[in-house]
């Protein structure tokens, strides 16, 4: 491992154990005092889980840059059906667009379609999309998600979209938002500040799974995110396998700390 990223990596997890006991002491005030607390205290609590969530999202995006650049990142590709696993990430978030009065828009040209990926991975790449894609659109308007699958030269895909209605990208910075902590200049409202990690885990983490990411945006008009997966089945013996985005424990967490910079308290 190189020199940077060790160091990296170890900083990375110096920081992640005392923000998981922030968390957790946290949730335990609030499980233990919930009730009883005034809304000021209350404030106070949801102002300390949300930055914490938000320190959290850096450093694990981080520690998994760190962790892709030397090879350290494996694929568990197992047999999933991408309609199912696509619309329940897509549920999972309809609180924050409400909350941000965007409307969200889930639909499939498929019922059902069974391909090997990685789900956890999946999930992450997804809920990126959709954390921005709703980050950078206005309440009143719409955000749709769209699965379909498509027959092309180099065999069968599934093709994911997310297209939003929001401010767009202009044409020139289109490239680079893919990159390392790249941002489009002067459009982060204050409050709404990520990191600029997403993507380019989203783009690695693609590339992993063998498919493609792209982007089509009009400034004014919205993005629309072309995600490409191979329409193939894992080469496993079990049949398709529980989602750990579907389970019983859906990540509310893993949600909550995705949209962690959206919606500040004051
Ligand atoms: N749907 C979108 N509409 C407009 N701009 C977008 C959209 N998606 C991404 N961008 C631009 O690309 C930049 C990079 O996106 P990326 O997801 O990598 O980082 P981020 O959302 O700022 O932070 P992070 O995802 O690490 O919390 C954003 O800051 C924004 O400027
Ligand atoms: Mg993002």
């Amino acid at each position: 491992m190189a020199l940077k990223d060790e160091f990296l990596s170890l900083i990375s997890h110096e920081f992640k154990t005392p923000i998981s006991v922030i968390i957790a002491a946290v949730q335990a005030m609030e499980a233990l005092f919930g009730g009883q607390l005034d809304t000021r205290i209350k404030n106070y609590i949801q102002r300390i889980r949300q930055n914490a969530y938000r320190q959290l999202r850096l450093v694990n995006n981080l520690l998994e840059l760190a962790r892709i650049s030397s090879g350290q990142v494996k694929m568990r590709v197992r047999n999933y059906d991408i309609v199912f696993l696509s619309s329940s990430i897509t549920r999972s978030v309809v609180p924050y667009a409400d909350q941000k009065g965007v409307k969200l828009f889930f639909s499939s040209t498929i019922r059902e379609k069974i391909i090997g990926i990685d789900d956890e991975k999946y999930e992450r790449i997804l809920l990126n999309l959709l954390s921005n894609a709703i980050k950078f659109t206005p309440g009143g308007k719409s955000v749709f998600v769209r699965l379909s699958c498509i027959d092309s030269k180099q065999g069968g895909q599934v093709c994911v979209e997310v297209e939003d209605e929001g401010i767009g990208i202009p044409e020139d910075q289109q490239e680079m938002i893919f990159e390392k902590l790249a941002q489009v200049e002067g459009v982060q409202a204050p409050g709404t500040g990520g990191t600029g990690l997403g993507l380019s885990l989203a783009k690695l983490y693609t590339k992993a799974l063998g498919g493609s990411l792209s982007l089509k945006s009009q400034v004014g008009r919205g993005s629309c995110f072309t995600l490409l997966l191979p329409d193939r089945q894992a080469d496993v013996l079990d049949s398709v396998a529980e989602c750990a985005a579907c389970g019983p424990e859906h990540p509310i967490q893993r949600v909550a700390i995705e949209f962690s910079d959206l919606y500040p308290m004051e």
